[in-house]
């Protein structure tokens, strides 16, 4: 793993050159989504970059990570509607090529790794961390070899994103998610996390054992994995 620190905004324009050198590079790149506050700045800096003409989404097709089950793309805090509206609309990307696992198969989910084998698979998969370690819906406990699942979600979760909606009832009980594995078999990952908050586990998916109940250090055992850190999640990380 490579670790890069900066500030916020630097990490972001660094994170945002690897899309552009992936995509100049293979303009008809596979690229994995990830929701959540943590990528918004690096969202708005390839808007910044598509529109100053250094790089063009035009043949990139992107897989999202993770979907709520029951949310269509027009409900605010559903995935798709979140990519559409902090990226795919600000960048040149054919909104038909953007894939989010929502009104996929419940009862087959791994079709999702089927759709992205078949594309030829995730060049740069995007992930953020939760402060338990959990990539996409990948909770602690999640088998490293899964695929594509359907998780039911902890009543915590539930209370943590109830602020998003009118109130705990209307919070989807089950979301989508690519499994570790899906994750695993990106060719490249990069991960932010920035804040206070996220500073205890990036020093133990980094620096503790590869272990389940951290889903995140799993990421030790990738060959291209770059975490993006600003110095605050950084703060407890060994120098
Ligand atoms: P956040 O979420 O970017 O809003 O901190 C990250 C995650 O839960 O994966």
């Amino acid at each position: 793993m490579k670790v890069y620190i900066a500030s916020e905004k630097e990490i972001a324009k660094m994170a945002a050159q690897r899309y552009v050198q992936l995509i100049n590079t293979k303009p008809n790149a596979i690229i994995g989504g990830a929701t959540g506050s943590t990528p918004i700045p690096l969202y708005k800096e390839l808007a910044k970059q598509c529109k100053a003409g250094n790089v063009s989404f035009k043949n990139v097709k992107s897989f999202n990570l993770d979907e709520y089950v029951g949310l269509d793309g027009t409900h605010n805090q559903s995935y798709r509607y979140f990519m559409n509206n902090q990226l795919f609309k600000h960048i040149d990307i054919d909104i038909n090529n953007t894939f989010v696992p929502s009104g996929i198969d419940t009862k087959n989910p791994s079709k999702y790794d089927d759709m992205i084998k078949a594309a030829g698979g995730v060049d740069l998969q995007l992930l953020g961390i939760g402060v338990d370690g959990h990539i996409g819906f990948n909770e602690p406990g999640t088998k490293f070899d899964s695929l594509t699942h359907v998780v039911k979600l902890e009543q915590n979760t539930r209370e943590v994103n109830s602020r998003f909606f009118k109130s705990i009832d209307e919070v989807p009980t089950h979301a989508v998610t690519m499994g570790i594995k899906t994750v695993m078999n990106a060719r490249s990952i990069i991960l932010i996390a920035t804040g206070k908050s996220k500073a205890k586990i990036v020093k133990e998916f980094i620096e503790g054992p590869v272990t389940t109940k951290c889903p995140a250090s799993i990421l030790q055992l990738h060959p291209f994995v770059e975490i993006y850190l600003d110095e605050e999640a950084a703060s407890l990380l060994k120098k």
